[in-house]
């Protein structure tokens, strides 16, 4: 045990260890996952009901969802990719966790519209080819490595058609300076989260400074299975994405707010990103 909690405090180099899988596909935490994202008055898994109206709002006037495809990784349970096809796109939602693929696959049969959802990992799997536009929303490309970024940018280029545009989210610097390092434990910490009978949760938070990347590193102790849970957020300024983006073959259109889609009024809160093949 005193190892395990050295090994908790000890801070790994950044990126080291990739576990975001767990996350999404353990089938105890992706169920608690599933009912975080269909709370509508929650902004745990899914934004807000509110918000994702506003995002697939402005998205619409700018590109007009009616007769373009459309490619939602990191779908979920296909909330934005409901409301994409509800405005006439035909809507490709990509997600590995298969608890969120069932329940979009579900509702899409229930409602009839022309959504195809692929159990699939946008890290190694191919995307569907010829898309006018390819999304990643709620701020997922911070939980990759510079490596897996770049992963995702070949296959996200490749999967658009000429001229088509990348859009997603990234948490803000501004987001970075408001975190603090810390540490805690709980009798199962997080109300439950991480296993369904009885465990202890230790929770570590690291972060980089030079780099703006956080880490909380979790220790899940079961009395017969032990886990450890790595998730690494990166924050990125205007410049840096801007960047990253030309020099994989992508031109930024505009930075806007997630909301509304109009220009941030400050710099405080996470952004989307309008990028062209
Ligand atoms: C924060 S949730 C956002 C879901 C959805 N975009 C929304 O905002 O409602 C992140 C989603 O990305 C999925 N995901 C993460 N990494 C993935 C990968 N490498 N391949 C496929 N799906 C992934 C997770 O399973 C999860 O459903």
């Amino acid at each position: 045990m005193f190892n395990d909690l050295v090994g908790l405090n000890k801070r790994p180099d950044p990126f080291s260890v990739y576990t975001v899988d767990v996350l999404w596909t353990d089938p105890h935490i992706s169920a608690r996952m599933l009912d975080f994202h269909l709370d509508a008055g929650s902004n745990r898994a899914s934004r807000r009901a509110a918000s994702i109206e506003g995002t697939i709002g402005w998205m619409d006037r700018r590109f007009s969802f009616k007769d373009k495809s459309v490619c939602d990784l990191g779908c979920g349970p296909g909330l934005y990719s409901a409301q994409m096809a509800q405005r006439g796109a035909r809507v490709t939602g990509v997600d590995f966790s298969p608890c969120s693929i069932d329940y979009a696959r579900k509702t899409a049969r229930e409602t009839g519209l022309p959504l195809t959802f692929n159990k699939s990992d946008y890290l190694k799997d191919d995307l569907p080819a010829e898309q006018d536009i390819v999304c990643l929303i709620f701020c997922d490309l911070c939980t990759l490595s510079p490596t897996q970024r770049k992963v995702l940018y070949n296959k996200v280029h490749k999967s658009l058609k000429p001229g088509g545009h990348f859009v997603f989210d990234v948490y803000s610097v501004a987001q970075f300076h408001q975190r603090q390092e810390g540490a805690s434990y709980g009798r199962r910490l997080m109300d439950g989260f991480w296993a369904e009978g009885d465990y202890f949760g230790f929770m570590t938070t690291f972060l980089y400074g030079d780099q703006k990347l956080a880490l909380d590193r979790y220790l899940i102790v079961e009395p017969a299975r032990r886990r450890e849970i790595f998730n690494w957020l990166q924050y990125f300024d205007a410049d840096t994405i801007t960047r990253e983006l030309n020099d994989n073959g992508f031109c930024v259109e505009q930075i806007v707010d997630v909301f509304s889609g109009e220009q941030p009024q400050t710099s405080a809160g996470e952004y989307a990103i309008i990028a062209r093949r």
